[in-house]
């Protein structure tokens, strides 16, 4: 193809493509005020340098060792041995408002790759490779990865890592040289490496600094990668990986990557993390989530397995006291579950626990005005168990090895035929027979060995899933669904698609929740994040809180309760009704607002965020104590995002039990009417209260 250029344009980015054989992203940035031309990017042409070949190399949008590219390829595979270093050559390029699709082909390889791009008014880039065997001829792929070239100054990352009930950590890497690599082979989206990453030139922050933020949308095995080339260019690749062999395809087939999301902003993380909140507003929940979140209660820890149907009654009862929405009987109500290591598969109501079944306790919950909602587990199976007793074979597991077990479970092989008709015909009964208006669908273990056949098809695994989840939500469109994997394992936008809300993490205990929240908050926004007042005692770290953190901590994202409420005294009750009534006054705006990480001046003892209305007539703050002040004195709040113009007065909404009891005075706004303008608040700001550590305060901006 002759040379010529491309655009997509969002509302604060831009996008230049140049293509000329190849197709390149010369140009991913703050949106420029004209339409660029070639004679503009004649500027960046590259030298060439002496010592590498003899010509310029460009980080196309899918890197070929044939065209000289020596970094990580985009498409690696072979046909029995041959067409293994295709150079695909571009056909067609064809704009549709805000998508490009690039359209290339390699003649003597017999393969063709169609590159897709978007970028929409929100700012969020989503990227998109297919790749198709036009031979006679199976061809195996070993690798399809999108690239996208960042530039030289991008030169560190902030990425995930974690475990169970410690989703969500970020830590910080300085790429000069080499990159980042992070891989996951846990066959779920996994605890330990959410699949995002945040780069940009050092040192960007949560209000400066630019910053590229990329996420593939993927719930299986994937690999993501930041190199630095050996010429200074940075390079992203984000893949689903594949096991050997696994990907194989015959004649005519196709095989494309997931999605990858990517939001650049020049105003630093907070600029970058509203762009995807928007993003997954508009563009993936859509009209999914109309109605105002109900406030959960959900039976697991207070009851874990032991169910009886009239004491759940009394649970229901006490929780519509509370001011609860919607409740959820979770794991422990099907045929032989009384502890987890059996059962699973058996998707019949257990007869010795509810002999009268649920009916009567489901009449019972829509009788107090709430919603009800059932767990299940389905792409589980334990050996203990009718259905494995019939069906030994039905084990995603390669014949000849015994695997590890997980929580004592194994996997279903979902690419069997009978065994998805088996799972869509045990949902959707209960969705028919049962006014279930919600599901929580969970999945407790990690795949050794996903095996369909005997040979890997961990991909073929999670697609299966995709199709499962879609095929019910096409039956029952009004059942809200919950993605839950212990917890966080299974978060990502792939899975948004089709669910309504996420389990964040198995650990209620607010102070690891502040964390986890705050790092699932770069890409997702509070309404999809499931967040429950556990008991005082937490039962994952065993530390005790007050009400008032776990309120106000649980109260920022989808809240819910996770507790016996037939334990609590009528005082009790009064306590935690006071936070459902906090959160259900607020949700209008923090479900729709624009969340701003507050950086505060004591970073190492304290956690601040901020949820304004998008007319920004109306704010609400929480700042917690996370740690003793490092100093006497906790430093100065500035709010960013207010309209500078406008006065806003302050009003404390909450605050720790015995606050002006602690010190000898507290700053005069939190007992005074205060009211100041936007401006001070950003550039000047107001004085910290002095908290005790681990408590939490709530206050609002409403604008004069
Ligand atoms: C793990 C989930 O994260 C919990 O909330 C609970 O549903 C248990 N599984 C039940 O087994």
């Amino acid at each position: 193809m002759s040379q010529e250029v491309y655009q997509l344009c969002g509302t604060r980015s831009q996008l230049i493509v140049q293509v000329s054989d190849v197709a390149e992203i010369v140009y991913y940035g703050k949106r420029l005020q004209y339409k660029v031309s070639l004679t503009e990017l004649a500027a960046i042409a590259r030298a060439i340098p002496y010592g590498r070949l003899d010509v310029d190399v460009p980080v196309s949008l899918n890197p070929q060792l044939a065209r000289g590219a020596f970094g990580s390829p985009g498409l690696e595979g072979h046909r029995n041995g041959l067409a293994w270093a295709p150079a695909f050559t571009l056909q067609e390029v064809k704009q549709e408002d805000t998508k490009l699709i690039l359209a290339s082909r390699d003649e003597t390889a017999q393969l063709s790759l169609v590159v897709e791009l978007e970028l929409d008014s929100d700012d969020v880039l989503q990227m998109r490779q297919t790749l198709t065997n036009d031979g006679e001829q199976g061809y195996s792929v070993t690798r399809l990865a999108n690239t996208l070239p960042l530039p030289a100054r991008a030169n560190e990352v902030l990425s995930y890592f974690g475990r169970w009930v410690k989703e969500f950590q970020q830590t910080r890497t300085l790429i000069e040289a080499g990159g980042y690599i992070q891989e996951n082979r846990r066959g779920r989206t996994s605890h330990e490496h959410y699949p995002a990453l945040m780069v940009g030139p050092q040192g960007f922050g949560e209000q400066n600094g630019e910053v590229w933020g990329a996420h593939l949308a993927w719930s299986g095995n994937h690999r993501m990668r930041v190199d630095v080339k050996a010429d200074g260019r940075r390079v992203l690749q984000a893949e689903a990986l594949y096991l050997p062999g696994e990907i194989y395809l015959q004649p005519a087939q196709s095989i494309s990557t997931p999605t990858l999301y990517v939001s650049y902003s020049a105003g630093g993380l907070n600029g970058m993390s509203q762009q995807f909140h928007e993003h997954v507003r508009h563009a993936i929940l859509g009209e999914r989530l109309t109605k105002p979140r109900p406030v959960h209660l959900n039976t697991w820890e207070g009851i874990y397995f032991k169910h009886d149907p009239e004491y759940i009654k009394k649970m229901a009862t006490a929780a519509a006291e509370i001011g609860v929405e919607r409740f959820i009987v979770d794991d422990g109500w099907f045929k032989g579950r009384d502890d987890d290591t059996s059962s699973l598969g058996d998707w019949f109501i257990d007869k010795q626990k509810y002999p009268e079944g649920i009916h009567g306790l489901i009449e019972h919950v829509h009788g107090l005005g709430m919603e009800f909602g059932l767990w299940f587990e389905p792409e589980m199976i334990n050996k203990q168990s009718d259905l494995y007793r019939a069906h030994p074979d039905w084990l995603l597991a390669v014949e000849g090895y015994d695997a590890p077990t997980g929580r004592h479970q194994y996997v279903l092989d979902l690419q069997q035929q009978e065994v998805f008709d088996y799972l869509f015909e045990r949902l959707d009964s209960f969705l028919t027979n049962y006014p279930i208006d919600y599901i929580k669908w969970d999945m407790n273990r990690e795949i050794v060995q996903p095996a369909h056949r005997d040979m890997a098809s961990g991909i073929g695994q999670v697609e299966q899933y995709y199709r499962l989840v879609d095929k019910l939500v096409e039956k029952h469109p009004d059942v809200d669904i919950e993605s839950c994997a212990a917890g966080g394992g299974r978060i990502d936008f792939e899975v948004l698609k089709r669910t309504h809300r996420f389990w964040a993490s198995d650990n209620n205990d607010a102070l690891e929740r502040q964390q986890i929240q705050r790092g699932m908050s770069y890409f997702f926004p509070p309404e999809v994040m499931g967040s429950h007042i556990g008991a005082e005692h937490s039962h994952t770290t065993r530390r005790t809180h007050a009400l008032g953190i776990r309120g106000l901590t649980a109260m920022l994202g989808h809240m819910g309760l996770e507790l016996d409420p037939v334990t609590l005294n009528d005082e009790q009750k009064a306590d935690y009704r006071h936070y459902v009534e906090l959160h259900k006054t607020w949700r209008g705006l923090l479900h729709s607002g624009i969340t701003y990480r507050l950086s505060l001046e004591d970073a190492k003892a304290q956690q601040g965020v901020m949820v304004l209305s998008e007319d920004q007539e109306l704010g609400l703050v929480n700042i917690t104590q996370t740690a003793m002040g490092t100093y006497s004195l906790s430093g100065v709040l500035r709010l960013p995002g207010l309209d500078p113009q406008a006065s806003y007065r302050i009003c404390v909404v909450d605050e720790p039990v015995g606050l002006h009891q602690i010190v000898n005075r507290q700053p005069t706004w939190m007992k005074e009417s205060t009211v100041l303008t936007g401006e001070w608040l950003a550039e000047v700001g107001l004085a910290m209260p002095l908290m005790d550590p681990e408590t939490a305060l709530l206050f609002s901006l409403e604008k004069e």
